[in-house]
């Protein structure tokens, strides 16, 4: 019998990867997403590795409690146990921590933690009753260290590991293992299709107008380097296939410089660099 497993934000990026590279393996994907008008790329790659039969696609859209339950519905009448989920939804509002709104940083964790959380406890009953399941949570190195200009994406993400931390804990003795995914940099639509900027970057009297813009700047310089992101679904992939898998799993090598760099250097050279880095000085 083949695996079962459920990811979120199948669409592109880490997600349509993920389907397709388990659907590989031997997997069964509930691939969701919650447009299902953005089916096709994920449709055309599943044809083009002849996996269409393995690779269903449901609306899911994570701040959605309807279709949170609609999902755990679908899950519930089915035979098969869903042996892995896989929280890979999110997106970022860039903009500096001064600017960023009331209702953009909510609308941020809305998506990356309201989501994930809410999603994960809606499924975990099943997995309760299996006695078995894994639950994957695509975070990011900004789960682990704060980045000048992401602020609400980066606190959405360490909200995201304490939360995940403390359920593996809670759910190892059950028998349901917990897991989470930190990538650096990668090229997917994040930072371009899916990047809802803060308002205030393009007020022209932002008070940060010219740091923000030299930040920009620097992203946008840095966007060649972006690494390929098929590493990370044949990273989730191999997680998912671990008898005994870790907590945390880093990817990327811009993720594990950022975070050797802010292990062994004094904080206020890390700080100083990073500063310098980003184009922040006045
Ligand atoms: N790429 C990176 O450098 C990087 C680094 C670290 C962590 N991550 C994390 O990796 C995960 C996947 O991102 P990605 O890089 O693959 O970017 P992506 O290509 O933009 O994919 C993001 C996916 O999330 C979906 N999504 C957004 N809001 C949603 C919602 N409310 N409900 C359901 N789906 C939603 C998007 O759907 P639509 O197609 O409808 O927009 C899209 O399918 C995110 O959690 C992100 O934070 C990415």
């Amino acid at each position: 019998m083949n695996k079962t497993a459920l990811i979120t934000g199948a669409s592109s990026g880490f997600g349509l990867l993920t389907s397709i590279t388990l659907a590989q393996r031997g997997w069964h994907v509930l691939a969701t997403m919650r447009d299902p008008n953005r089916r096709e790329n994920l449709e055309s790659a599943a044809r083009d590795a002849a996996l269409q039969d393995r690779i269903e696609i449901h609306q899911l859209d994570v701040t959605d409690a309807d279709q949170i339950a609609q999902t755990t519905a679908l899950i519930a009448s089915r035979a098969q146990p869903l042996h892995a989920l896989i929280n890979n939804a999110g997106f970022a509002v860039p903009g500096f921590a001064e600017e960023v709104s009331d209702a953009e940083l909510r609308d941020q964790f809305n998506t990356n933690f309201f989501g994930a959380t809410a999603l994960t406890r809606a499924i975990l009953p099943q997995m309760r009753r299996q006695r078995f399941g894994h639950v994957v949570m695509v975070s990011s190195i900004s789960g682990r260290t704060g980045f000048p200009g992401v602020s609400s994406y980066v606190a959405s993400k360490f909200a995201l590991e304490g939360w995940t931390e403390t359920l593996r804990y809670e759910m190892a003795p059950l028998g349901i293992k917990v897991s989470i995914v930190e990538p650096g940099s990668f090229a997917t639509d994040i930072w371009t299709r899916n990047a809802k900027l803060s308002a205030a970057m393009s007020d022209p009297d932002s008070p940060n107008a010219a740091r923000l813009a030299r930040w920009q700047a620097r992203v946008q310089a840095s966007a060649k380097a972006r690494a390929n992101p098929q590493q990370v679904a044949d990273l989730i992939a191999r997680i998912l296939e671990t008898p005994a898998p870790k907590l945390r799993y880093v990817i990327g090598t811009d993720a594990r410089t950022a975070l050797l760099m802010r292990n062994i250097l004094p904080q206020r050279l890390f700080e100083r660099l990073l500063i310098k880095l980003s184009g922040l000085s006045d």
